[in-house]
């Protein structure tokens, strides 16, 4: 165990586990933040989340390679472990678990957490390795710490039901709980993977919210469902993204709605997803309708 700017940081599953087990014997309860780092304002309002919670706050830094396919960004996605503990120093985080690949993925390792329900179609249509390596590290990060309360990124929708899913299919005790997305000041959701966008490209990534703000209006309007999202798409291919999937599903099952129209009793269950390029950025987000 080290201290890094008054934070205790575990390394090994040893270590995290001997400070969970101190606050337990004492009656507190912890709530974690799990992240792969690369903290922005939008980690650090689940942190408050979290604080507000519970009596103490565990943050878990670990960029899990089983998530990314061999394709994907892992090896330059941002690793910037300092910065994300002088953040978080601010904080009332009471341990930073920060393991390396062979303490959760030791030699030998060959089990993985199957998945259906929530995690079939949109993420799961593009990068179908995806939510395996997410359900298995959480599973992992969750038996672990053995939280009270587990908060996760509503920016990450799809990935937040799957693991509301799987946490109670497989007994996990941890509650789950969603955290709002953040936004920067032009709307376009903070995210990690921002930080690859160009100045031009940055300029033009609001234009997905605003395109997802449209559709909502035109579904809440009574235009048929599918003219409004074959619209939408049309708009974003226009501004120059190229979109993996508009799509607007149940906000709990995340079966797709098949409705020509909306009726009003409908607003508020419904989400509007969304995943599109942009050069070499992959942005997501998701609004409720
Ligand atoms: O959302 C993330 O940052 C990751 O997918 C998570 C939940 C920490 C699992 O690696």
């Amino acid at each position: 165990m080290t201290k890094s700017h008054t934070l205790t940081i575990a390394r090994t599953i040893d270590d995290l586990r001997a400070i969970t087990k101190a606050w337990r014997q004492k009656g507190e309860t912890y709530a974690m933040v799990p992240t792969m780092g690369a903290l922005h304002a939008g980690h650090l309002s689940l942190v408050e989340q979290a604080e507000s919670m519970a009596d103490h706050v565990l943050v878990s830094i670990f960029v899990n390679p089983a998530q990314f396919a061999p394709n994907e960004d892992f090896d330059s996605y941002p690793r910037t472990e300092e910065e994300d503990c002088k953040k978080l120093s601010s904080y009332r985080v009471g341990a930073v678990f920060c393991p390396n690949a062979n303490e959760m993925y030791p030699s030998g390792f060959c089990t993985h957490v199957g998945l259906e329900g929530p995690a079939k179609g949109l993420e799961s249509e593009f990068r179908p390795h995806f939510f395996q390596g997410v359900a298995t590290i959480v599973t992992k990060l969750l038996l672990a710490a053995q939280p009270d309360i587990a908060i996760f990124g509503e920016k990450d929708f799809q990935q937040l039901r799957v693991i509301q899913q799987f946490s109670r299919d497989l007994n996990i005790p941890a509650k789950i709980v969603g955290g709002p997305t953040m936004r920067e000041a032009d709307g376009l959701a903070m995210s990690s993977r921002n930080a690859y966008l160009s100045e031009k490209e940055r300029k033009e990534a609001v234009q997905l919210i605003t395109i997802m703000r449209k559709t909502k209006d035109k579904i809440h309007g009574g235009m048929p469902c599918h003219s409004a999202l074959d619209e939408g798409l049309a708009d974003l291919k226009s501004q120059g993204f190229k979109p993996d999937y508009l799509s607007l599903n149940e906000s709990e099952s995340l079966t797709p709605i098949k409705a020509h129209t909306l009726t009003r009793e409908q607003f508020g269950t419904c989400r509007l997803l969304a995943a599109a390029w942009l050069g070499k950025t992959r942005l997501i987000d998701n609004i409720e309708i």
